[in-house]
């Protein structure tokens, strides 16, 4: 049997899940990445698809979002979560998403140092590295 990874990935609404999912990304981006609360609240949320992992015992850990024009963002997960494949489950979830919209490749401005978690999962790398809320990005493309 395989074992289970102790949690589980879920699309959700922004309606329900705003106070929940901002707690993450205020923790990851805000708290930990030193990003302008102003930069990450950009007023997109509300038209953009959701999804939340979840731990077994009911604790929100990792969410991720997929904008109306294809691109896959604000990916985050607590630092306690790191490194089990919460990223991995999300991502893939944002790819179906994308997939089940229409979209035949989804796009995304990764962080410089996750670059090549994103490359496991298909993404390439398209042009040059620039600044974005100070910290190093880098334009990837991937077919859904
Ligand atoms: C980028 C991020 C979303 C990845 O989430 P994650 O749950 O750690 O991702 P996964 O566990 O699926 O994969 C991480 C990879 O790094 C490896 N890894 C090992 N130890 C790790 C650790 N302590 N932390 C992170 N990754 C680790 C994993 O083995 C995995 O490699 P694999 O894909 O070959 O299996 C997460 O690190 C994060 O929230 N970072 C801070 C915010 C950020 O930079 N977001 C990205 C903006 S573009």
């Amino acid at each position: 049997m395989t074992p289970s990874p102790g949690f589980r990935v879920r699309l959700v609404d922004w309606r329900e899940a705003s106070g929940t999912l901002s707690a993450i990304r205020t923790t990851v981006f805000v708290g930990e990445q030193g990003v302008p609360p102003e930069i990450e609240i950009d007023g997109r949320d509300p038209g953009c698809a959701h999804v939340v992992a979840e731990s077994d015992s009911g604790e929100a850990v990792g969410t991720g979002r997929l904008m109306p024009d294809g691109r896959i963002g604000r990916m985050a997960v607590l630092a306690a979560w790191r490194g089990r494949g919460v990223g991995a489950a999300m991502l893939e979830a944002l790819v179906a998403e994308a997939r089940r919209r229409g979209f035949r490749e989804t796009y995304l401005h990764a962080q410089a140092h996750a670059k090549d978690f994103y490359a496991r999962h298909g993404f390439v790398v398209e042009g040059e590295e620039y600044l974005e809320a100070g910290i190093p990005h880098v334009l990837m493309r991937a077919p859904t």
